[in-house]
């Protein structure tokens, strides 16, 4: 087991780029080490960090921190049209997507170059280009904080939900994600439908693209909007796109009818978070260092010693002048520490 390091700066583990300090630090390597530490450690404030790629911290944590860095990916079984593969909590998703790539395992190319771990992954079920998480999920194993028990975790018991589940909406860090395991698809069946890779293919010229051409395909798309966070501090989207019900869609349709919506469940209407920001002024603004990215209004950035605060205070603003606007309420999808 490694040794507790003491008043350690998270600025190296978190993509916003925030220079908090833990007063104890842990690196995990394995279940084990998990189940044999001694319970006053996992006293309260305490804060689990995989990729650190979705957290806003706003202060610093007065208890300890455990990054968990559990490695390895191992093909569990396989059968004529598909693999079952396991990878560990701490490996970074994009390299294990291209580890599938390179097999032509296919079923995460639309997922590629999404910053963060493996083990944060299921936690926010992430998505997309028209694929989530939950699409190529088998099982996870997760260590139970309070019964200091190893569980396994099926389909249905993580309840995902649109960037949401059930680990999500649990006691925070009651639960830690060991590894997950995926079901791969050993003959691929291509995710094209969203209109942004149908175009870039076309584009290219790609008629009968491989798992290989859409995962390329992804990348271009997101390095042309998204910010690099080894560039530019930040945490991908950093609200939600709202849900709304057809009610407030109709009439806001009418008064805006370029306003982007997908359907979703129910009836109920998704709106581009992006879009509603971008229409209250926000797009390109810039307070000290923290801002809202000039090509994507729902990625707020830290373009160099902005504070989480400074970050938080502004999401607040965002949200109050979309409220105002709309009538629409912005959920942050970065857990605030
Ligand atoms: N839009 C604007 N202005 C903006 C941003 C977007 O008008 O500043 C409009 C776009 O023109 C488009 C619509 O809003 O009509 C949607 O934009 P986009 O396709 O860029 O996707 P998004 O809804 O903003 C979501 C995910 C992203 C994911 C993309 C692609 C959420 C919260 N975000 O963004 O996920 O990469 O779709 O599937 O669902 C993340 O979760 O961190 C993330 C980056």
């Amino acid at each position: 087991m490694m040794p507790v390091q003491k008043n350690i700066s998270l600025l190296p583990y978190n993509s916003f780029h925030l220079d908090v300090h833990a007063a104890e630090f842990l690196l995990v390597k394995s279940a084990e080490e998990l189940q044999n530490m001694p319970g006053q450690q996992f006293a309260e404030p305490m804060l689990i960090l995989g990729g650190g790629s979705n957290v806003l911290l706003t202060r610093n944590v007065e208890g300890l921190v455990l990054k968990i860095d559990i490695r390895g990916i191992d093909e569990l079984k396989e059968d004529s049209t598909h693999v079952y593969v396991r990878a560990g909590a701490g490996e970074n998703w994009h390299e294990f997507v291209q580890y599938a790539i390179s097999r032509n395992w296919g079923g995460l190319e639309n997922l590629s170059l999404i910053p963060g771990s493996v083990g944060a992954a299921p936690i926010q079920n992430i998505g997309a280009y028209g694929v989530e998480l939950k699409d190529v999920f088998y099982e996870l194993e997760a260590f139970d904080r309070k019964k200091k028990k190893v569980f396994t975790y099926g389909l249905n018991d993580c309840r995902f939900g649109y960037r949401d589940s059930f680990f999500k909406s649990a006691e925070k860090g009651r639960y830690i994600i060991l590894n997950v395991t995926f079901l791969l698809n050993k003959k691929p069946v291509l995710n094209t439908h969203y209109g942004a890779i149908r175009e870039e293919l076309k584009k290219k010229g790609v008629h009968a693209p491989t798992i290989r051409d859409v995962s390329e395909t992804v990348i271009h798309i997101r390095r042309s909007k998204l910010p690099d966070p080894a560039e530019i501090g930040n945490a991908g989207s950093f609200f939600k796109n709202p849900v709304v019900e057809q009610e407030l869609f109709l009439s806001l349709s009418a008064k805006f009818p370029d306003m982007p919506a997908y359907p979703h469940e129910d009836q109920s209407v998704k709106l581009a978070a992006g879009w509603l920001i971008e229409q209250c002024g926000w797009k390109g603004y810039r307070k000290g260092d923290a801002g809202v990215h000039k090509d994507q209004a729902l990625v707020l950035v830290n373009y160099g010693k902005a504070t989480g605060r400074e970050i938080f205070d502004l999401s607040e603003k965002i949200a109050a002048s979309v409220q105002k606007k709309f009538g629409v309420k912005l959920e942050r999808e970065v857990n605030v520490f």
